[in-house]
């Protein structure tokens, strides 16, 4: 484990005038860099070869740094020349995606925007749930056994990425059908069967807000909202029901893109407090709670009620789509502002206040 100690004491050997604001070339990585450009940092970039065409074309990385695989960034060498380059990663999707909440906790000797100790109670769907719940939030019911099924419902994977591997069952007879089918297809396991998280289908649309939270200012500010372009749950709509069962499909629910979404006005007081409390209650489970950007998963039904499926502590893809502005930035902050600049400029903030180790761990 990583402590604080252990990153207070990288940080004191940094030179904190160059200070460089360094993440994984892939989902996020063009919002967080042109951010840290326009607050003056120098960037460092870890990437893949076969991506490098994307900084070549928009140019907002200083270094460059090519690996064939993004565990690499476990090497002590590359964390040695990160160290030297006084990087501060900024983590995103891939680095859950690519590295364990182990690796990340106890492997990365570089300073990372964010709080640690909240990644395990991210990692799995129970605590996250537990977590969400005591924070007040509207949830999905979950069912303990498939003989509970009484309603639709959404079979999971722990850790499943996308989607994949999921599949909607109403009944107890019904899920066991679908299992055996998914099992013979060769896209689950039994071994998936048995740890199998199922979840009420909440049929509404998904809204996906983005806050940002600010330890230096205690404050939680609500920045973006997007919404998925998912393959290939999106395209079901374009096939007649008549096709839709004759080629039983199972819906994927794999992200191609975002769109941004402003929503009804009268939601934005929930979505506001929702984002408060999940600070709040991440402050008691492990202070200070969360630092700088989280994203909910949600769900809006049609009585206006918001469920929350999931959260991401930590800047999601769909900010994305606020790179220049977007309309929730722009109410607090004016023109150019988004996800990404936010981040660098909470960095710059807290190396002028002397208080970068509480935005670090
Ligand atoms: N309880 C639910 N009700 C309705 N749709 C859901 C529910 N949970 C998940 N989904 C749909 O499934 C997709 C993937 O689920 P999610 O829990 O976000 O998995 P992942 O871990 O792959 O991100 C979501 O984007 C959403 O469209
Ligand atoms: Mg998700």
């Amino acid at each position: 484990m990583i402590t604080s100690q252990d990153i207070q004491k990288i940080l004191g050997k940094y030179d904190l005038g160059k200070l460089a604001i360094g993440t994984l070339g892939s989902h996020s990585s063009l919002n967080i860099f042109k951010g840290a450009k326009e607050e003056g940092f120098r960037t460092v970039c870890i990437c893949k070869e076969k991506d490098a065409i994307m900084y070549q074309k928009y140019p907002l990385v200083d270094e460059l740094i090519i690996v064939n695989d993004f565990t690499e960034l476990l090497s002590p060498t590359l964390q040695e020349r990160l160290r030297k380059l006084n990087v501060v990663l900024i983590p995103h999707g891939s680095f859950t995606a690519y590295l364990s909440t182990e690796e990340l906790t106890d492997s990365l000797h570089v300073p990372m925007m964010g709080n640690r100790q909240l990644l395990h109670w991210e990692a799995n769907r129970k605590s996250q749930e537990e977590w969400l719940r005591q924070a007040g939030l509207r949830l999905p019911a979950t069912f303990k056994s498939p003989d509970d099924i009484d309603r639709l419902i959404i079979a999971k994977l722990q850790g499943a990425k996308g989607g994949r591997g999921y599949f909607l069952a109403n009944s107890p007879k019904s899920f066991y059908k679908k299992a055996d089918e998914m099992i013979k297809r060769g896209l689950l396991t039994k071994q998936d069967i048995e740890k199998v998280h199922l979840q009420e289908y909440t049929l509404g649309v998904n809204v996906y807000p983005s806050y940002f939270s600010s330890i230096l200012n205690s404050d939680v500010e609500l920045l973006a909202m997007d919404r998925r372009y998912e393959s290939a749950v999106d395209s079901l709509g374009k096939i007649p029901a008549q096709e839709q069962l004759e080629i039983e499909v199972i819906p994927t629910y794999t992200v191609v893109g975002n769109f941004p979404i402003v929503l009804r006005e009268s939601l934005l007081p929930e979505i506001m407090r929702m984002g408060e409390n999940v600070q709040k209650k991440a402050a008691e489970l492990a202070p200070p709670g969360i630092i700088g950007p989280f994203c909910l998963e949600t769900v809006i039904t049609d009585d206006l009620k918001i469920f929350t499926f999931e959260i991401s502590a930590r800047i999601v893809a769909g900010t994305n789509v606020g790179i220049g502005t977007s309309p929730y930035a722009y109410l607090l902050y004016g023109e150019n502002m988004y996800m990404g600049r936010r981040i660098a400029m909470e960095l710059k903030e807290a190396v002028k206040q002397r208080r970068l180790q509480e935005v670090v761990a």
